[in-house]
């Protein structure tokens, strides 16, 4: 029988710390159900400790999700352990993942702690969360970069306190594939105790070899826990890909030997469902998640896979979750056909008024959109979601005039609480007149860093248009999304979107790595 890799994916915690990110509650519940489904071993749910809100991220998800370990992070202190073994009262498995920084430039410059004080705030931290939870992993943040001796030191003192899992992070994305294996092997051999723990690993892309050291701390190292987020979302250049690290021990068993226990059929399910909520696009050539990774332009190409398949093709689309674009449901369908459609593609709504209301909704859209998609329902349900909320600000109408040769006029009432704003300006274009309107009302001064839109389903002029929004203010940064068939309803939607989320300032403590 061959071993089990451990898929242990931090999505909605190193993730989530990628500026703009941030995810609300229930934004987080989804993710973790769709993370539940692709059947990922662990999911760290969040840093418990960082804020009220990641505290009921943390807990709702460990009540709600069943199947996977679900994990909190938590800094080496008595008070982020204890926060974190709260929040994960309701896990039917919980993990406590606590970290120190252990190279010297973290340890002198940030901590301005001496090596004897970091390894003896190691150990008790490990104790201390020993007693609260079974399963506990422990990290030497920047551990790449420290020095081996002394990580040898702290590695057998956390073990011999009880930690289960040992993960060395390659906090900023420094090294090279056969180093970082190299790192990971030397560790295991030279700590006497190595044997009563898994070894993790858990890289950063910044040199854009996360998934490639990733892996090499796997053959040459021989960890077995792989660290990593859907779309390699995170800080920076992100983390380590679960999709591509996945598809590569699957692709590669040969080379590998290992088993996944992921349903690799969820996977770009799960990438879509990533991307609409953070607004963290995909890029078109990325690995196995990409629009283009399984598009054969070049007739040499498409010839030969017409053939024989395999002679361009590793992988088959459909077995990572690609499904040709199928029209699902249209105008004449009715609410049991959109309820089963809902079923069928995991979504859970929480009671029948919700689902009424997102059936009036998706009739709404067929009456202006002939074909509707499966992307056309998620999108559709992830609006809803956010309305269920009672945001602060909401659209309540759009009408823009442009013309060749004039310029763009637009008109908008929207909500802002229990007030109602009508607002008129010009822009440049129809949707940069909406934001002028929403912003000659509000006057924010946020500033607009990102907007970008992406047809919902590709191919087609009568695609939805999704547009996200990012916007920073007072050292914030937020995105929002809005999807609808009129890209300037779209857009004015994902303008009011990264609003709602810079109204509901969530304190947050800023996690390492
Ligand atoms: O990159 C890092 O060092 C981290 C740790 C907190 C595990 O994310
Ligand atoms: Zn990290």
């Amino acid at each position: 029988m061959s071993e089990q890799l451990i898929i242990f994916d931090t999505t909605l915690r190193d993730g989530e710390q990628s500026p703009g990110a941030s995810m609300t509650r229930d934004e987080k519940l989804r993710i973790a159900r769709q993370l539940e489904r692709l059947k990922v071993d662990v999911i760290e749910a969040g840093f418990a400790a960082s804020s009220n809100g990641d505290f009921e991220a943390v807990k709702a998800i460990a009540d709600v999700i069943k199947d996977s370990t679900i994990c909190s992070l938590a800094r080496a202190n008595d008070r982020d352990i204890a926060r974190a073994a709260e929040a994960l009262k309701g896990a039917n498995r919980a993990r406590i993942h606590t970290f120190i920084a252990t190279s010297e430039l973290h340890m002198e410059k940030k901590l301005r702690m001496s090596r004897e004080q970091v390894l003896e705030q190691a150990r008790q931290a490990v104790r201390f969360a020993r007693n609260l939870c079974a399963d506990i992993e422990f990290s030497p943040e920047d551990g790449y970069r420290s020095d081996p001796d002394f990580l040898c030191r702290v590695l057998e003192a956390v073990i011999e306190e009880g930690a289960t899992t040992l993960n060395i992070p390659d906090t900023v994305g420094y090294a090279i594939p056969e180093l970082y294996g190299n790192f990971i092997r030397t560790l295991r051999e030279r700590v006497p105790n190595s044997d009563k723990a898994i070894w993790s690993v858990h890289c950063h892309n910044d040199l854009g070899m996360a998934v490639a050291n990733s892996l090499a701390g796997v053959k040459i190292g021989g960890a077995r826990q792989i660290e990593c987020t859907i779309n390699g979302l995170g800080e920076r250049a992100g983390n380590c890909s679960l999709e591509e690290v996945v598809m590569a021990v699957r692709t590669r068993r040969d080379h590998f030997g290992l088993d996944v226990r992921v349903d690799a059929t969820q996977i770009v399910p799960a990438s879509r469902m990533v991307a609409q909520t953070t607004g963290f696009v995909v890029q078109p050539n990325k690995a196995v998640v990409g629009a283009n990774a399984f598009a054969h332009a070049s007739g040499i190409h498409q010839d030969g896979v017409l053939k024989a398949r395999d002679t361009y093709e590793i992988m088959r689309a459909e077995d990572v979750g690609w499904s040709a674009n199928k029209i699902v449901l249209g105008k004449l369908s009715g609410r049991n056909a959109f309820k089963q459609r809902l079923t069928d593609l995991g979504v859970e709504l929480d009671s029948e008024a919700e689902v009424n209301a997102a059936f009036l909704r998706f009739k709404d859209l067929a009456d202006r959109k002939s074909e509707i998609f499966d992307e056309d329902i998620l999108a559709l349900v992830s609006d809803e979601e956010s309305d269920q909320k009672v945001e602060h600000y909401r659209l309540l109408a759009l009408s823009q005039h442009s013309e060749m040769g004039e310029r763009p006029h637009a008109s908008i009432a929207f909500a802002a609480g229990d007030v109602e704003h009508h607002a008129e300006a010009d822009g440049n274009g129809p949707v940069d007149a909406s934001i002028k309107a929403i912003e000659s009302r509000l006057s924010t001064g946020a500033e607009l860093m990102l907007y970008s839109v992406n047809a919902i389903t590709s191919g087609s002029t009568e695609s939805q248009g999704e547009v996200t929004v990012r916007l920073q203010l007072g050292g914030r940064i937020v995105n929002g999304v809005g999807a609808d068939p009129d890209i300037v309803v779209a857009s004015a939607k994902a303008y009011l979107a990264a609003l709602n989320k810079l109204h509901s300032k969530a304190e947050r403590v800023a996690a390492q790595g």
